[in-house]
């Protein structure tokens, strides 16, 4: 199958031109300008920009969490991602406490396997790790799994404690491997949860009432410096303050080698949400919590300067009818997490791009390339390029769109809410391509399944 996309402007993270791009079966084979050899397919892309598909390092398909399961599964999701442009994910595969991390990832792959419409990798999750068992650290990179998420949050769940956290860190980096890092004090968090709750504090806004951020700003400090001893790259994922941004800048300034990643929620949302009426505070209980307005701009200009390198989703949704509803009477049992695998790329080329205030580079950047490069996917992913894997979005810089749950153009997603419900948006990605093959066209899915394991490179390796 060969393709040819005629007459686009190609973004890249360091680029914006006019060419035409030729795909043969997976790969982009040629770049250039007025390619006229015949293709099974012409696309023409006049008046669209092309760019690279979008990397979201951030979902939980088909996830136990908080007594259920997040309500997109692999076919699901990767549906809902392809029509928002996103061409791969970074999921996160579990180690059952006392079981083998090896043991989680093969879950995760029957999770995945023959689901899936985009192409996609796993972290995986450590919830502890005994001495005898930090071998299978090396042996999970060596299955394309080269980074680990820890956590400081959810005591009794996830959390691990300070000791865990400094063996895997050690072994991560000799490994030449990364940590990713959910950083915020849990167990101070669940003293002041505990106090809330014998004061009868049970509605939804008591979930970020509890969650103050200087308790992030502690765990992204910490992370940091145990990250330095240990001599590891680091990654604060879902970083939502800018307390806790003041840390990762403090950290970079002395030479520690953190990134960061932001997602959509914290820059476009914010902590009135959960005083909604009738429970619906509940759709946007996540952790970290939402913040207080004034924080967004400080994250904004946090990407704009590349303190934060990355924009995923964290997308973890439970449906507010039969999920979310867990914990009307108690914001504890309340699942946490949200939808937003399929908004991103034009939430992003909204605030980016349209609201002036990053430029297009930094968009295609930040939603692509910065995590192909941070996680071990690049050049075969995050960039348009001869040899690269043919994920391309033609992505209509006009169109607008209204995001909601009866949008058949902004919602495929299986939950029955929007987090970013009567939003207006400008950009959407109208033709989707995965490695030369097109999944989505116009919102329509022109095909499903065809999604392929990445096995990801180490630190500072290209994946070709
Ligand atoms: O609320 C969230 N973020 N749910 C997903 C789990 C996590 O901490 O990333
Ligand atoms: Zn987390
Ligand atoms: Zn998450």
């Amino acid at each position: 199958m060969s393709v040819l996309i005629k007459n686009g402007r190609i973004v890249t993270a360091t680029d914006d031109y006019f060419a035409d791009i030729y795909i043969e079966s997976d790969t982009v084979t040629e770049i250039g300008k007025c390619i006229e050899r015949p293709a099974d397919r012409v696309i023409d892309a006049t008046g669209r920009l092309v760019i690279p598909g979008g990397i979201d390092a951030h979902t939980h398909f088909d996830m136990p969490f908080g007594g259920t399961v997040s309500a997109d599964d692999f076919e699901s999701g990767t549906l809902a991602a392809a029509h928002g442009g996103t061409t791969t994910i970074i999921d996160f595969a579990i180690q059952t406490k006392g079981k083998s991390t090896l043991e989680g990832l093969e879950t995760w792959h029957k999770k995945a396997d023959g689901k899936a419409t985009i192409d996609y990798a796993f972290h995986m999750i450590v919830t502890d790790m005994e001495e005898e068992r930090l071998l299978e650290l090396g042996r999970l990179a060596d299955e394309g799994v080269t980074s680990y998420k820890l956590f400081m949050a959810y005591p009794g769940v996830l959390y691990v404690d300070d000791g865990t956290l400094y063996r895997v860190f050690r072994k991560a980096g000799e490994n030449r491997t990364r940590i990713c890092m959910h950083a915020e004090n849990g167990i101070v968090i669940d003293e002041i949860v505990k106090a809330a709750v014998a004061d009868g504090k049970l509605e939804p806004k008591y979930h970020a009432l509890t969650r103050p951020t200087r308790m992030e700003a502690e765990g992204v400090h910490r992370a940091i410096a145990i990250a330095e001893v240990a001599d590891v790259p680091l990654y604060i994922v879902h970083l939502s303050s800018a307390d806790a941004l003041e840390e990762v800048k403090r950290g970079r300034a002395r030479g520690v080698d953190v990134v960061a990643e932001t997602c959509p929620q914290y820059l476009f949302l914010d902590q009135s949400y959960y005083e909604r009426p009738n429970f619906d505070g509940a759709k946007f209980v996540m952790t970290p919590a939402l913040r207080e307005k004034w924080n967004q701009e400080l994250l904004w200009q946090g990407l704009k300067f590349n303190h934060l390198a990355n924009v995923a989703t964290d997308h973890c949704p439970f449906c507010f009818k039969d999920q979310k509803t867990l914990g009307r009477d108690d914001f504890r049992k309340i699942p946490n997490g949200a939808p937003g695998v399929e908004n991103r790329m034009s939430l992003m080329f909204q605030g980016a791009v349209v609201e002036n205030r990053l430029s297009l580079n930094r968009w295609v950047e930040i939603t692509s390339t910065a995590a192909a490069k941070t996680f071990g996917l690049f050049p075969k992913k995050g960039t348009i390029a001869v040899g690269s894997d043919a994920d391309i979005v033609v992505f209509n810089p006009n169109r607008k769109e209204t995001i909601g749950v009866g949008n058949p153009f902004t919602h495929h997603m299986r939950v029955d809410y929007s987090t970013y419900e009567g939003f207006e948006v400008q950009g959407w990605s109208e033709i989707v391509l995965s490695r030369g093959r097109v999944i989505c066209e116009n919102g329509s899915r022109v095909t499903t399944g065809g999604g392929q394991f990445i096995k990801r490179a180490r630190v500072g390796e290209l994946l070709r």
